[in-house]
Formats: C-alpha cells, sequence, structure tokens
C-alpha cells in the first residue's frame, strides 16, 4: 500500500517556525519519524513539500497514478483554498487533513477548513502524532475497503 504524505506551506521551517507552537522536530526529523510508523505499519510512504499552491496541485493529481490514501498538513491552505479543497474531491483518492497543532483553539480563522468536507477525518493538536494517527487511520479504512471520495 502506498501512501502520499504532503507538508504544504512553511512547513519546510520546522524546528525553527514558532516552536513554541509547532515544536523542534525538523522537517527531515518529522518526515523519519513518519517513515518509520509506515515501516512498521507495513505501508510505503512517499514525502513532498511545496510552499505553492499550483505544485501542491500537481503532486497531488499525479498520485492519481499510484496513491492508495493521502494524508496532508496544509498549512494555511487548509484556510483558505478552494482550488485544494477541489483538487482533493477531483482526485478522489481517500484523504486525511492532519495538522500538528490545535487549529480549534488558536486564532478563529485556523477554525474554517476549506478541505475538511472533502476529506476521511481531520486530526489536529497531537503534534506528530497527528500524522500517525493519519496513516493509522487510512490504513484501517483502505484495508476494511472504504470509498473513496
Ligand atoms: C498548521 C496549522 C495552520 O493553521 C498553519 O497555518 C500551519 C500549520 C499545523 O500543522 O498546526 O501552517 O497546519
Amino acid at each position: 500500500m502506498k501512501l502520499f504524505v504532503v507538508h504544504g506551506p512553511n512547513l519546510n521551517l520546522l524546528g525553527e517556525r514558532e516552536p513554541s507552537v509547532y515544536g523542534t522536530l525538523t522537517l527531515a526529523e518529522l518526515n523519519a519519524h513518519i517513515a518509520a510508523h509506515g515501516r512498521a505499519a507495513g505501508v510505503d510512504l512517499r514525502f513532498y513539500q511545496s510552499n505553492h499552491e499550483g505544485r501542491l496541485l500537481d503532486r497531488l493529481q499525479g498520485a492519481r497514478r499510484w496513491a492508495a490514501g493521502v494524508v496532508i498538513n496544509p498549512g494555511a491552505y487548509g484556510h483558505t483554498s478552494y482550488a485544494l479543497r477541489d483538487c482533493i474531491a477531483g482526485i478522489r483518492i481517500p484523504t486525511v487533513e492532519v495538522h500538528l497543532s490545535n487549529v480549534e483553539e488558536r486564532e478563529p480563522f485556523r477554525r474554517t477548513s476549506t478541505i475538511a468536507d472533502v476529506c476521511i477525518a481531520k486530526i489536529s493538536g497531537r503534534g506528530k502524532q497527528s500524522y500517525t494517527d493519519g496513516i493509522d487511520l487510512l490504513v484501517e479504512r483502505l484495508r476494511a475497503g472504504v470509498p473513496a471520495g
């Protein structure tokens, strides 16, 4: 089973960016942690990060050819982007929205998700475990045969 782990804008700055909110792990360290979890779960993970909305859409569209599921931390695009929402709806790959911080308990704009209605779940506030919980949920649903979209 191949899953795509996607990080949106500013997540390349993890480790130096607002560590009191996002923790001190770098993106490389976070990906290594997620990769180890994926290996233990017997799934094949690919990773991508971009600060560019269009590049994220291009890679997600390309994932139609190979990915069984997507775990995405959309960063702030998850609060603003209808293009990202339409992309996830269009590719029809089961997708879990994740956030490191608890977006429900921060500024009001972070409570809005443009993509939640096209994702199978939204997991936030668990730090790196948001991603690994997202993978576990996807694996469980895919093994149970969740319908796409
Ligand atoms: C984030 C939360 C978003 O509100 C913010 O814009 C981010 C990171 C998180 O992982 O907690 O860039 O997605």
